[in-house]
């Protein structure tokens, strides 16, 4: 079992996952992050974390299309540590059920 990044962190990127996991297992897209399945230990302390409730167990329904997006780009994301800015309309893609239109591959930029 492990947790997986779903569709409501796309455009917000919250980051205040990354704070408490103890094994760093998140990855940074540009405008999302993602969990990897295989480093993530399923303790479970990030998923009250999110303030747009968007990290869910792999159990929880229709999270598979999730879990396959998150193993497929923690291979080539970089790894993120700390917490940072959210995204600057995080406000309003909050209140937007769906926008996997919006999500972007590339990977985070350097800082
Ligand atoms: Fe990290 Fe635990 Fe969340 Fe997995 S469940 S991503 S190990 S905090
Ligand atoms: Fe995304 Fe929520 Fe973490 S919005 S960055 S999963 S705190």
């Amino acid at each position: 079992m492990t947790y997986v990044v779903v569709e409501g962190c796309i455009a917000c990127k919250y980051t205040d996952c990354v704070e408490v996991c103890p094994v760093d297992c998140f990855y940074e897209g540009e405008n999302m992050l993602v969990i990897h399945p295989e480093e993530c230990i399923d303790c479970g302390v990030c998923e009250p974390e999110c303030p747009v409730d968007a990290i869910k167990p792999d159990t929880a329904p229709g999270v598979g299309p999730w879990l396959a997006l998150n193993a497929e780009l923690a291979q080539v994301w970089p790894n993120i540590r700390e917490k940072t800015v959210p995204l600057p309309d995080h406000e309003i893609w909050a209140a937007r059920p769906r926008k996997l239109d919006a999500l972007s591959r590339n990977p985070a930029a350097p800082r």
